[in-house]
């Protein structure tokens, strides 16, 4: 009874001890035979377990396979560009992003150098990047890419070291973003606000032009009135000269009582003595008018540079509204209720500012009307003053009150208005830590309420 060993005949983990004979050679007594079963024995475990492992190396591959075809459909979806390379900058991997930039197949990059992408100019900054790994931070910067095309095409670069399984330095990994057209549409942006700040410039320079003009013109019509009764008087002067030398000339030359007295009748010598002295002080009065009104034009000026001071409100009111009513050839009646003794810091052409665009928009308002009205008062609160400027024009419709203070926001023909008055004032107002509200009075027309910080 022998029996060849198959193999096949026997399937894994199942005893053959009990099945298999061995060949009669070896049969010479039981100990061989036992021995034999050992061995066999012992085979069929090593067997079971390199089946096991065989299984085990299978599903760890499986599972390899699948976590390195998810890693590579990531690495594949990213828009970002991704490259891998070894110190020396050859490059080991690059992701499909990477490709589509430079126009290239894998099989062409890998190999090649990431300095033979970058242009000449940022080869330094791509070293430093490069650098990353050495010092093991993440350096950041931008780099100029030969992209497809010939274009040219700037990323901004993130660069980290790539470590192998025991932390040793490879090389870097760089991953990148296109930045070209972002950074086009923010110079684009850029440069629209340079243009508006200055053309707003332009305007704001335009509108002190404006003012400067109508305070020009406003000087003008001021000056006019005392210069003319000035003339007028020398003129008078003059001739009055002329009958005093004729009658002198006679009594110098002895003529009779009655010729000179005649002649005092004739050339009313009288009444030009007793003219003689009102005259004088009217020409005098004319004169200090005109010499009073270019004082307060050398106080006005309108640069903001130089130190702030003690600003006298009243004189600085009265002053506004007169050359404001000048300037716009005003009917209105004007009425100043004004406490005489408050200063504010400040530059005078600032205020003057403030105070003639409120009252030349209130006289603007009111230039319609028979009866219109402008009163200007100013008050102290606390440690503030409070400058009201209220007129009985139209006011100011309820959708537009917040909108008056805007620039440009206006409701005058074009020519008339600019907008930029209660800006401006608005703006002058903010510098001084003061505020500056607007409501319409029981009258219907705006009342402009300003408060300024008084001068200790
Ligand atoms: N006293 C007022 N009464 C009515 N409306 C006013 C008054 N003051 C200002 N406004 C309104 O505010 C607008 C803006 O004024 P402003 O900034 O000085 O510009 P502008 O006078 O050039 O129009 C005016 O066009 C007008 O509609
Ligand atoms: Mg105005």
């Amino acid at each position: 009874m022998t029996k060849v060993i198959d193999k096949t005949d026997r399937s894994a983990g199942e005893d053959l001890a009990g099945k298999v004979s061995l060949p009669s050679v070896f049969a010479l007594d039981g100990s061989g035979e036992a021995m034999w079963v050992d061995v066999i024995h012992r085979m069929e475990e090593v067997y079971s377990e390199l089946l096991r492992n065989e299984t085990d190396l299978e599903r760890k591959n499986a599972e390899l396979e699948e976590a390195q075809t998810f890693i590579s459909s990531v690495v594949a979806s990213v828009s970002d560009i991704l490259i891998a390379c070894g110190r020396d900058g050859v490059i080991h991997k690059v992701n499909p992003a990477f490709l589509t930039l430079v126009g290239m197949e894998e099989a062409k990059v890998i190999g090649t150098r990431i300095f033979d992408y970058v242009i000449e100019t940022d080869r330094k900054e791509a070293e430093r990047l490069m650098s990353a790994g050495q010092e093991g931070r993440v350096l950041e910067g931008d780099l100029h890419f030969r992209a497809a095309a010939d274009r040219e095409e700037c990323l901004a670069m993130r660069c980290a070291a790539l470590f192998d399984g025991r932390r040793r330095r490879l090389g870097a990994v760089l991953t990148g973003r296109p930045i070209s057209e972002l950074r086009q549409a923010y110079q684009a942006l850029h440069q629209a606000h340079l243009e508006l700040q200055t053309a707003q410039r332009k305007l704001i320079e335009q509108e002190k032009m404006a003012s400067l003009g109508r305070l020009v013109a406003g000087v003008a019509h001021e000056l006019n009135n005392p210069i003319s009764f000035v003339y007028a008087n020398i003129y008078t002067l003059d001739r009055y000269r002329k009958n005093l030398v004729s009658y002198l000339n006679a009594v110098h030359q002895g003529a009779g009582d009655d010729e000179i007295a005649d002649l005092r009748r004739g050339l009313k010598i009288d009444s030009i003595l007793s003219d003689i002295e009102p005259l004088l002080e009217g020409t005098l009065e004319g004169a200090d008018r005109v010499s009073e009104i270019v004082k307060n034009l050398r106080r006005l000026s309108f640069s903001e540079t130089g130190e702030r001071h003690a600003v006298d409100l009243d004189r600085v009111l009265r002053n506004s509204a007169h050359l404001a009513v000048r300037a716009k050839n005003a009917m209105a009646e004007v009425s100043i209720d004004s406490d005489a003794s408050l200063f504010v810091d400040a530059h005078e052409g600032q205020i003057h500012q403030v105070l003639v665009n409120l009252i030349a928009n209130a006289l603007d308002a009111v230039a319609d009307r028979q009866n219109g009205r402008v009163d200007i008062s100013t008050r102290q609160r606390g440690d503030s003053v409070e400058i009201v400027v209220s007129d009985n024009g139209p006011g100011i419709a309820e959708t537009e009150m917040n909108k008056v203070f805007e620039p440009f926001f206006t409701t005058k023909d074009v020519g008339e208005g600019t907008g930029l008055g209660l800006w401006i004032t608005f703006t002058i107002v903010q510098d001084y830590n003061g505020e500056i509200t607007v409501r319409n009075n029981e009258a219907g027309g705006a009342e402009f309420h300003v408060l300024l910080p008084l001068a200790r």
